[in-house]
């Protein structure tokens, strides 16, 4: 969701207006996504990156994902939308962590559109967890070294089950 930012800059309104515009975008493409039978749709809500943003920056766009996630749940379940995530948990408030473990809940058994959202993201971090999970394994003595292999990888990335993607869209316009 890049150039929230820019957008608001360009009609003199706050950073944080961008966000909440940003928001509501999103919530269109969402439902047009679903209207075209796209079936799996990932949203880079917010980065690892994204926490040196001002303090206020980053509370407010944790409200705005709370709100989110509360105020879509009717409709996620009325269209049949399973929510996903992809992120570490680490430094997340506790308040989003509660309403992504109830988004995940509530939306298990949906088998429709797969709405993936990215919060606290980021590439190196995903190899640190997708490396600590197979050091695990090996420690385990469930998995040998030799028996590593592109799959393993792929199989302990936050993409896991996931197809590769076909459209990447920058929102900024890029
Ligand atoms: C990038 O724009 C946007 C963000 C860092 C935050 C986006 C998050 C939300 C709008 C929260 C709600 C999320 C969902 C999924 C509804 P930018 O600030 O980098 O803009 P710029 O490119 O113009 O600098």
């Amino acid at each position: 969701l890049d150039g929230n930012g820019r957008w608001a800059k360009k009609r003199g309104l706050p950073r944080t207006a961008g966000h909440a515009y940003g928001a509501e975008a999103f919530r269109r493409i969402g439902n047009y996504c679903k209207a075209i039978g796209i079936e799996y749709l990932t949203v880079y809500a917010f980065s690892t990156e994204n926490w040196k943003r001002p303090v206020t920056e980053v509370r407010f766009i944790m409200d705005l994902l709370c709100q989110y996630l509360t105020s879509e749940l009717e409709e996620f379940n009325q269209y049949n939308v399973r929510i996903r995530f992809m992120g570490s948990r680490e430094g997340l408030p506790a308040i989003v962590q509660e309403k992504m473990d109830h988004a995940l809940d509530v939306t298990k058994d949906n088998t429709g559109i797969i709405l993936n959202i990215a919060i606290n993201y980021g590439g190196q971090r995903e190899l640190v967890e997708a490396v600590r999970e197979i050091a695990g394994s090996v420690q385990q003595g469930t998995l040998t070294p030799d028996a590593i292999n592109e799959k393993t990888i792929e199989e302990h990335l936050y993409t896991r089950g996931l197809p590769a993607p076909d459209l990447l869209i920058r929102t900024g316009g890029d």
